[in-house]
């Protein structure tokens, strides 16, 4: 039996590769406190799980969905967009569900890359960006996100002769791993970029609703001509812990989403229609979910900075996001240091370089973590310190 050399091509799912680490560790007894994954530990809110119980028994929503979501539903996501960001879309051309912005940002691939092309992917990324671009069978080009840039990619440091290959780039503020937020600035330059040079611009906004310290996330559509080369990747996953029922949205110009909507028709069927109605309610209420969420990670944030202060690692608050994006100890490796985290600590943490080679040197923690495991954590930091 021969499999697709595209499959071959792959490295293992890098989350994957970490729960059967933490599996392995409980098998043999130990008390591991998990900062993996991404996915938040408090429940989905009582009233939008009411309007899937409710929907679940109309017969109506037993059938086929359409794959690009219902009309209700393109309609509350640009409600949405337009109550939120004060940007205005049209429901039939513009907005699109997803099957989780996963399945978008896997599928958009399909829909703008033919093999030979470029993609224009930052490194350290969220994988599925350079993972869809493979199996589409296109190359990426990765933009180093350091520190000295603020994790912004430089866009003068990309080559001529790349530029010229490039159909699409791909960026996600605030951003998964670093934290980092992008300024005003930085939006224009892209969008006059990605016009001047015929590229695609990819935003995945997937953390732009948990933002801390008054600051407040922007959607590419407020700034001028976004409309003209881009669409916005969007989640419910984080803002309404909603990542097991799979919502998101993509939003912007027309012909793209349309040519992704052409993607997904013939691949998927779209999401269930009883979750479509969860997510009309979760974005047709106040804001007081989101806003409760915002308390309880802020409150972790601060609480894990002090301890791993006091552990000696040197952290920046993040201004939005799930994640503190950590510099490793001089004499470690992003693996190394993990390794010794989980070793001597039995704290799971990700190391950088799994989200691509300019994420070395770094850990990952996210603070989807339950405040009791926090509290766990901290007193295990707290019982050590690497100065000493
Ligand atoms: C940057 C980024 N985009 C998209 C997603 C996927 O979100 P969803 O749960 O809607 O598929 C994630 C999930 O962790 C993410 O980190």
């Amino acid at each position: 039996m021969n499999i697709s050399k595209r499959i071959n091509k792959i490295p293992p799912y890098l989350f994957f590769e970490i729960s059967k680490k933490i599996k392995k560790a409980q098998s043999e007894g130990r008390d591991i406190v998990d900062f993996g994954i991404g996915d938040p530990d408090i429940p989905t809110p009582n009233f939008i799980v009411d309007a899937l119980i409710d929907e679940a028994k109309n017969p109506v929503n037993h059938q086929y969905p359409e794959s690009d979501g219902m009309p209700e539903l393109r309609e509350a996501i640009a409600n949405w967009y337009k109550k939120r960001f004060d940007v205005n879309l049209d429901p039939s051309s513009e907005v699109i569900s997803l099957i989780g912005a996963k399945e978008g940002v896997g599928h958009a691939a399909f829909a703008f890359l033919d093999p030979g092309d470029i993609a224009l992917v930052p490194d350290p990324h969220y994988p599925v960006y350079s993972r869809g671009t493979w199996f589409a069978g296109a190359e990426c080009h990765f933009m180093p996100l350091i520190e000295k840039n603020n994790f912004l990619p430089d866009l003068a440091a990309i080559p001529d002769n790349v530029i010229r290959k490039s159909k699409v780039m791909w960026i996600n503020y605030p951003n998964n791993p670093t934290g980092a937020i992008a300024d005003d600035k930085f939006y224009n330059e892209v969008i006059e970029f990605g016009i001047k040079n015929n590229i695609i611009i990819l935003h995945d906004a997937a953390y732009s609703e948990i933002t801390f310290d008054g600051y407040r996330a922007p959607s590419i559509m407020e700034f001028p001509k976004a409309k003209d080369i881009s669409i916005e990747f969007h989640s419910l996953s984080k803002a309404y812990n909603m990542t097991g029922w799979r919502v998101g949205s993509v939003v912007g110009n027309t012909e793209l989403i349309s040519a992704l909507t052409t993607i997904k028709s013939n691949l998927d069927s779209g999401l269930p229609q009883a979750i479509q109605h969860m997510a009309i309610s979760a974005l047709n209420s106040d804001n007081s979910v989101v806003s409760e969420n915002i308390e309880i990670y802020k409150t972790r944030r601060d609480r894990l900075i002090s301890a791993l202060e006091l552990f000696g690692l040197e952290v920046n608050a993040p201004k939005a996001g799930l994640y503190l994006w950590i510099k490793v100890p001089s004499g470690h490796t992003s693996s190394s240091f993990t390794e010794y985290l989980l070793e001597n600590l039995d704290i799971v943490v990700t190391p950088g370089n799994g989200f691509g080679d300019s994420g070395e040197g770094y850990i990952r923690l996210s603070l989807t973590t339950p405040d009791s495991d926090i509290e766990k954590a901290i007193e295990r930091l707290e019982s050590v310190n690497l100065n000493i």
